[in-house]
């Protein structure tokens, strides 16, 4: 599926969207250049699984944040500061399993696939314009 938003709230609302159809043990690989629009995407999640959007920021020293007030609980991981190899120690792959949504952004970090991930690709066609394509 490919949608083009053009705004930060229509993106969120592709997300919201994606959000209900979401299951416990669900990964989404959040993929795009800085500013394309990842963390948004993952507000938009986070209002879809009835967590407060105003809960997620953008880890910066946390490289996992967690909500826990939603339908289900929401992971919130940002590699870009990690090299590949130390993605191996996070224990991502167990993180999702049980009882949350797991959402990452830039997993080209992964050393390893997470099969059975839904892929959300975001890419910046102007100022304020998005290609969002979710497949998996
Ligand atoms: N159509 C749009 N969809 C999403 N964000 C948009 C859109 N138009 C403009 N923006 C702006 O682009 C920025 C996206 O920032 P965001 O932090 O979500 O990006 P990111 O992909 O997470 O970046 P980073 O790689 O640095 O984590 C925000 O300032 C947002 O308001
Ligand atoms: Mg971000």
């Amino acid at each position: 599926m490919t949608r083009l938003t053009h705004s930060e709230e229509e993106t969120q609302a592709v997300a919201r969207e994606l959000a209900a159809t979401l299951n416990a043990g669900d990964v989404v690989l959040l993929s795009g250049a800085l500013g394309a629009g990842k963390t948004a995407f993952v507000r938009g999640l986070a209002v879809g699984l009835g967590v407060d959007p105003d809960e997620v920021s953008s880890p910066t020293f946390t490289l996992v944040h967690e909500y826990r007030s939603g339908r289900l609980t929401l992971y919130h991981a940002d590699l870009y500061r990690l090299e590949k190899a130390a993605t191996d120690d996070l224990g991502l792959e167990e993180m999702g399993a049980t009882d949350g949504v797991l959402a990452i952004e830039w997993p080209d970090r992964l050393t390893h696939a997470l099969p059975g991930a839904v892929t959300v690709d975001l890419e910046i066609t102007g100022e304020t314009t998005r290609r969002i394509t979710v497949g998996g």
